[in-house]
């Protein structure tokens, strides 16, 4: 292969920028004018909006990441020490993390093997009598069946939060991730489909009372001045990322279309032999990743360590199999199925202003490489 041709970033919001910048920068400008840097009009407006986008009735509660939504959806929850939260063991770090700041305990379930998502048969296996939520996790931007989660959790009284840092914009039978369960939690760390220029989060609930309880467990449990009602944490969305968020919030559904535009350029292009995890009918994947599972996945990094293509692993350790998790106290073959995934999957370049023609290169070099081994 040519090491003429261009190398392809993983992730790339510099083109993006360069196309909103002017209103980007008047966003900003306004802000810093205004007075107001903290909980102002900017957030309020953000949240507003950002329930218009989710199109279903309830309240946004900005925060100040994906972590801390999850962790306060907990909380207004009253999920806290002794209680057990039933989760995946293949997510990002954060989504357990969070469960430990709430001071309770996760407890992995298996995945689907073919989805990759949350087992639901095996979920409601690991319900205990401390068994408190679940937290799906809508990962890569697909869908976990929530109609499905919501009935097992109702049938034994359980919360459910939605960690959808990855599925902004993911529908189920048309309707949203993050409004399916008592709390969707949004990240909007830059990569993610919604992406900040730094860091923000966001919990979305039909229910007045949860909203009330994570306003103020956002801002040190204050109700009024000075004056805690209850424990909280400070976790703001700040006004120049909500500003910032505003103007992004109005490209969503374009920068949505072209992430599925490229999924589909990825499924056309890619060798019918190449893995990909499954997506159900009911589902609209927004691909925040577009990932495939493959024996051969070394040997395709080689190549596109070769071709500078870049690449993720989500991810190469399950939560469960690392030091810093090791006092829950899973052993090596556990989870197999997430195990066997972890040394699989394989995370390919995937953003809204990726190029057919860096599309056609990433699907040759992976065609190649697993056509070699077929
Ligand atoms: C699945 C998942 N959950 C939670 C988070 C946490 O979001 P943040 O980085 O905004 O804290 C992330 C993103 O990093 C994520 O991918």
């Amino acid at each position: 292969m040519s090491t003429a041709a261009t190398a392809i970033r993983m992730f790339d919001y510099v083109e993006q920028y360069a196309a909103i910048q002017g209103e980007i920068l008047a966003a900003l400008q306004s802000v810093l004018a205004s007075g107001s840097l903290i909980l102002g009009p900017r957030v309020q407006a953000f949240e507003e909006n950002f329930g218009r986008f989710l199109g279903e009735p309830g309240y946004a509660v900005g925060v100040g990441n994906g972590t801390d939504a999850l962790a306060i959806a907990l909380g207004a929850l009253k999920i806290g020490p002794g209680d057990e939260v039933i989760t995946v063991s293949n997510t990002a770090i954060p989504t357990v993390s969070a469960i430990r700041m709430a001071g309770a305990t996760p407890v992995f379930c298996e995945i689907d093997r073919h989805s990759l998502l949350m087992d639901l048969t095996d979920a409601e296996a690991r319900i205990t009598a401390r068994t408190k939520a679940i937290v799906p996790v809508h990962l890569f931007g697909n869908a976990v069946d929530m109609p499905r989660l919501m009935q097992i959790a109702q049938r034994h009284a359980l919360a459910v939060v939605e960690d959808c840092a990855q599925s902004c914009g993911t529908t189920w039978q048309g309707r949203p991730t993050g409004t399916f369960g008592d709390v969707g939690c949004f990240s909007f760390y830059p990569t993610k489909n919604l992406g900040a220029y730094g860091d923000g989060g966001l919990c979305f609930t039909r229910r007045k009372e949860l909203a009330d309880a994570m306003r103020q467990i956002r801002v040190h449990g204050r109700g009024k001045a000075y004056y805690a009602e209850r424990e909280g944490v400070n976790s703001r969305l700040d006004e120049l990322q909500a500003a910032i968020l505003e103007v992004k919030l109005r490209y969503l559904r374009d920068y949505l279309a072209k992430r599925r535009a490229i999924a589909r350029m990825y499924h056309e292009h890619l060798a019918p032999g190449v893995v990909r995890p499954r997506v159900e009918r009911a589902a609209d994947h927004s691909y925040h990743l577009f990932v495939i599972a493959s024996r051969q996945r070394d040997q395709i990094i080689e190549r596109f360590k070769q071709e500078e293509i870049g690449f993720g692993i989500h991810y190469p350790t399950p939560i469960h199999r690392m030091s810093g998790y090791e006092f829950l106290g899973y052993r090596a073959g556990a989870l197999p199925i997430t195990e066997r995934a972890a040394t699989e999957v394989l995370s390919l370049p995937c953003y809204p202003e990726l190029s057919l023609e860096a599309v056609r290169r990433v699907c040759s070099a992976v065609n190649d490489v697993v056509g070699k081994y077929a």
